[in-house]
């Protein structure tokens, strides 16, 4: 008999028959345009050999124990697998597929849109000609001036921090070298030693003074943007917080296009309120979708938020979605998974 296939959320013309074609899978899919009701998932579960997880889909003990013992494989449309609980997955020998690599260049072209938003004032600025206010605010020699991110002649240092150096972060990095910047700084789990070699080797190759690994209060304090690009998880929660904030410089912009849980959402507010920090660009917030016109940061203008669309590109959602079809088939009907989630440290 077929293996029960759940597919938390239409794929799409392109993607969708690489699992109808396949006569060994009865899929069973979500008909609406809009994340999955936690009850339909919990009622079409039980005997489900493989489910495909959109982030915003929890996959905890109370989901994996209705799936029951035929569940294989949980593959998530996404990089990030903070909705997963990984532990759980490895004590009932699950495999995790995500979609790493694909979506690296669309979320570092978003961080740098985010960094430029933020520090141009390109989200007040088109809000105000939207409303028709462009008359209001004639050009005026220093009417809506940020922080640049380009060097300039009179500016000729910048230090880029980040919050994580993975794939996404030094995409990033990559993306700056055209704009001047001086120094890259970057934070990441403790427990990794920093890497000389590598650093020496990616401060040459983009002709910077430096690439280097320091401790938090360090990157606070030298980073002219800082951008968090971490996984999330329990080991990064609100490491952005009030002590960090304090540290940063007054002209500091804030990117976060990673989870998040990562920033004390209250905390930046005050920052951006009290002029600590100069201004976020956001592209995730805590507790979202629910981020309403009351929420304390869509309240301060200095922070331009977009609904967590980094990945968002024709071509780059396709390709996460055909990865994440080409994980479920290979982790049932065999062949190597595409890209699957290390699991080892829980076992
Ligand atoms: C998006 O946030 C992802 O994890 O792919
Ligand atoms: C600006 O538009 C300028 O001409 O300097």
């Amino acid at each position: 008999s077929p293996y029960k296939v759940v597919v938390c959320r239409n794929l799409g013309p392109d993607v969708m028959p690489l699992l109808e074609n396949r006569h060994e899978f009865e899929l069973v899919v979500w008909p609406e345009d809009r994340a999955c009701d936690r009850t339909w998932l919990l009622e079409n579960i039980p005997g489900a050999t493989g489910v495909i997880v959109m982030l915003t889909d929890k996959v905890n003990t109370e989901l994996l124990d209705k799936a029951g013992p035929s569940l294989r494989v949980v593959s998530t449309m996404s990089v990030g697998y903070e909705h997963i609980d990984l532990k759980a997955a490895a004590q009932r020998a699950l495999k995790v597929g995500y979609t790493p690599d694909v979506l690296t260049d669309a979320v570092a072209d978003l961080s740098v849109m985010l960094a430029l938003m933020a520090g141009r004032n390109g989200g007040i600025g088109a809000a105000l000609v939207q409303k028709g206010e462009w008359s209001n605010f004639s050009w005026a020699p220093f009417g809506f001036c940020g922080p640049q991110l380009s060097t300039t002649a009179t500016s000729p240092t910048r230090k880029i921090g980040f919050l994580g150096f993975g794939r996404i972060a030094q995409a990033t990095l990559a993306r700056l070298v055209p704009f001047g910047i001086t120094h890259c700084l970057y934070s990441s789990s403790p427990s990794s030693p920093p890497n000389l070699q590598r650093d020496a080797e990616l401060a040459k190759k983009y002709n910077l003074k430096a690439v280097t690994k320091v401790d938090l209060d360090e990157l606070a304090r030298e980073s002219d943007v800082l951008f968090v690009l971490a996984p999330g998880g329990p080991g990064t929660y609100h490491v952005v917080n009030d002590d960090l904030l304090r540290k940063m410089k007054k002209t500091s912009i804030i990117v976060n296009a990673s989870r998040g849980t990562l920033v004390d959402s209250d905390a930046l507010a005050k920052a951006l309120k009290e002029g600590w920090v100069w201004g976020a660009g956001l592209d995730v917030v805590e507790g979202e979708p629910n981020v309403t016109r009351d929420h304390p940061l869509v309240k301060e203008p200095r922070c331009v938020i977009v609904p967590h669309i980094a990945s968002a590109t024709l071509e780059t959602r396709k390709d996460m979605a055909t990865r994440a079809a080409h994980n479920l088939i290979a982790a049932i009907l065999g062949g190597d998974m595409p890209a699957e989630v290390d699991l080892s440290a829980f076992y």
